[in-house]
């Protein structure tokens, strides 16, 4: 079985192409980075924009780089929510008017799920269907939750962010230090010149009342107060050591509940998915901490961490397996939830 994905739901227009939910047989992303920059964050109507202007080129691409064409497919899979509507909205007018000129089904896919089902394009992972079921932590620039994945499309919420999605806080703590956008990459690059115990920031919401929630807004507070506090350079650590400190808190707050909660589940495999997966420090803490209590950790590859469409199509195979396919007139859900 053939499938075209395709993901617009923020930044990155991107269409894949896959056969039978194993093999990625192209993944084409087109960053809009360049034009957001100067403005340190998304502007939606800019991405928007942008979305039109690549979108055929990019699918082109990726069905040529599959070495498939428009009649090869057999299912359209897209991204209609959660994300930017007017962003969505063009992933979503081109799958729809593929799958009802080639007559093929179509298959919304939350782009949470997609993150999750990155997990399954690893190579050297056994299939899916042994690894549940699985704690997993989404972290991305608008999301922060722990999932227990059940089974395909059975998902339970343990936790979520109250406030800022961690890769938010990356990116603000970025803006505020002037080190660029995006600041996930840029400070998971810096950290590494820098001490993690330099300065020691609280941990988030760590007591065991607050279960599985999070709160990233508090520590960013901490490392704008702390920097102006001690703005004089003959008193402030090098900012190496206070984005490392500040990483260091976040990730230790991430795989501390991730770990609990798969150890009071009782559930002997943990994920990661998302933008933030792709940070070193995270990955490597996971694996360290969770191998440590005999917790199986899957890592996605790094390619399929930040948004991608070939983690919509592994996730689409699956629906269309099981028979959940969309109608055509789809619409997109900014705020769609698991
Ligand atoms: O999943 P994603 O590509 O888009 C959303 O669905 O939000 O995630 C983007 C987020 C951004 O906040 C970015 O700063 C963060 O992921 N990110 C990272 C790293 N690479 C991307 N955060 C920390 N370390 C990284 N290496
Ligand atoms: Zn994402």
């Amino acid at each position: 079985m053939i499938i075209l994905a395709i993901e617009t739901s923020c930044d990155e227009t991107s269409a894949a192409v896959m056969e039978n939910g194993t093999k990625v047989l192209s993944n084409v992303v087109a960053s809009q980075t360049e034009f957001h920059k100067k403005y340190g964050g998304i502007v939606p109507e800019i991405a928007s924009r942008k979305h039109i202007e690549v979108i055929n080129p990019v699918i082109a691409e990726a069905l040529e780089k599959a070495g498939k064409k428009f009649k090869d497919l057999d299912a359209v899979a897209v991204t209609y929510g959660p994300g930017l509507v007017g962003s969505l909205l063009v992933g979503l007018c081109a799958a729809k008017a593929i799958a009802w000129s080639l007559k093929i089904p179509l298959i919304g896919v939350n782009h949470l799920e997609g993150h999750i089902y990155a997990n399954f394009l690893n190579s050297h992972l056994p299939s899916p269907i042994s690894l549940f079921p699985f704690i997993c932590l989404i972290v991305s620039g608008g999301h922060t939750l722990i999932v227990e994945v059940k089974d395909h499309g059975k998902y339970k919420t343990l936790g979520r962010t109250r406030d800022d999605a961690a890769g938010e806080a990356f990116d603000k703590v970025a803006r505020f230090l002037n080190l660029g956008y995006p600041g996930g990459p840029i400070i998971d690059q810096l950290a590494k010149e820098g001490d993690p115990h330099a300065v020691e920031f609280k941990r988030p919401m760590i007591e065991k009342e607050f279960g599985y929630d999070f709160s990233f807004s508090g520590i960013k507070t901490a490392v704008v107060n702390y920097v102006t506090r001690n703005a004089s350079p003959a008193t402030i650590p090098p900012i190496p050591d206070v984005v490392a400190s500040f990483q260091q808190a976040v990730v230790e707050t991430l795989v501390e509940k991730t770990v609990q909660a798969a150890l009071n589940h009782k559930i002997k495999t943990v994920a990661l998915a998302g933008g933030v997966s792709a940070n070193s420090a995270l990955r490597k803490h996971l694996t360290e901490r969770g191998g440590g209590e005999g917790l199986r950790v899957l890592i996605p590859p790094l390619e399929y961490t930040t948004d991608n469409a070939a983690m919509i199509a592994c996730a689409g195979y699956y629906k269309s397996i099981s028979g959940d396919l969309s109608a055509l007139d789809l619409k997109p859900v900014a705020s769609l939830k698991l």
